[in-house]
């Protein structure tokens, strides 16, 4: 497909989106956000795409927020519906049943930080920083920030961030296990795609049970005890459960189908 803001590459079974509005920091307009809702569909409709990695254009940002030029003259339900749209699609990332690593290359502010947690996990590049900083605007995250990053680095310093703007750096990240691994910019695809290689030897059934399990966790409407024991059930049903057990007592490699 043609995009006019992210570019896509697929190779051995990962779609790499990257937005790509390099001299705008890579922040999310509504171009941005058109794209990449479409984008996700793709992944979620395209069978040989197995993983998915998203990153941003550039040295310098992975996303450094929303478009703040999109925001003049919007008044309080275009600013809800602007909200729930970026919720929308950020749920969808969130629920893929593949796969969605942010590969985070600079800058993850406001909505690019909130983009970087919809994903599975992250990994970022030495000179990442991470910041919700919308109340120096007089603002609050809207696509879940104030969600997802207390979820991520707990109450305490979710409520810092949140409160305070300060940007944390890549290492504070990792302490606060807001990102899986640092690594130098020039490895950080690389380091991503070989976590992601890795999963695609997989069962993919059981890698998408794994999300929608671990996902239920936050989500009230479910008890996640009661997910993970169907999904443990819908596991016992696929062939893929048949193949990796044989293969196991076959002392072979086993090769899963997704079915
Ligand atoms: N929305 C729109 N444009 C943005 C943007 C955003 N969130 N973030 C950066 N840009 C634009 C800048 O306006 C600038 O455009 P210009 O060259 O046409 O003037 C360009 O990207 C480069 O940014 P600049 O501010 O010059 O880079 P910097 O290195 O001096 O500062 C940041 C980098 C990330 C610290 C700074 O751009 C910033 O604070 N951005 C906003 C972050 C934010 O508040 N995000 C939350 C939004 S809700």
């Amino acid at each position: 497909m043609n995009y006019q803001t992210i570019l896509t590459n697929f190779e051995n079974g990962i779609c790499t989106i990257t937005i790509n509005r390099p001299d705008k920091l890579n922040a999310l307009n509504k171009q941005v956000f058109t794209d990449l809702d479409a984008a996700i569909d793709e992944v979620y409709n395209n069978a040989d795409i197995k993983t998915v990695i998203i990153t941003g254009a550039g040295p310098k940002a992975f996303v450094a927020g929303a478009d703040i030029t999109e925001f003049g003259g919007l008044d309080k339900e275009q600013a809800m519906a602007l909200a729930k749209r970026g919720q929308d699609i950020f749920f969808k990332i969130e629920n893929c049943k593949k796969p969605v690593v942010a590969a985070v290359n600079g800058f993850a502010l406001g909505g690019g930080c909130e983009l970087a947690m919809a994903c599975h996990f992250r990994l970022c590049s030495e000179n990442a920083k991470f910041g919700q900083p919308e109340v120096n605007l007089g603002l609050i995250p809207g696509y879940g920030g104030t969600q997802r990053l207390t979820q991520l680095i707990g109450k305490g310093r979710a409520m810092e961030m949140l409160m305070s703007a300060n940007m944390i750096d890549a290492h504070a990240a990792l302490q606060h296990g807001l990102v899986n691994y640092v690594v130098p910019a020039e490895e950080l695809l690389n380091k991503t795609k070989s976590i992601l290689e890795l999963i695609n030897s997989k069962a993919p059934l059981a890698v998408a049970a794994c999300i929608k399990a671990a996902n239920a966790v936050f989500d009230e409407t479910q008890n996640g005890y009661a997910t993970e024991i169907s999904s443990f059930g819908d596991c016992f049903i696929t062939e893929d459960m048949k193949e990796g057990t044989s293969a196991f007592l076959e002392k072979r490699k086993a090769n899963f189908q997704g079915k």
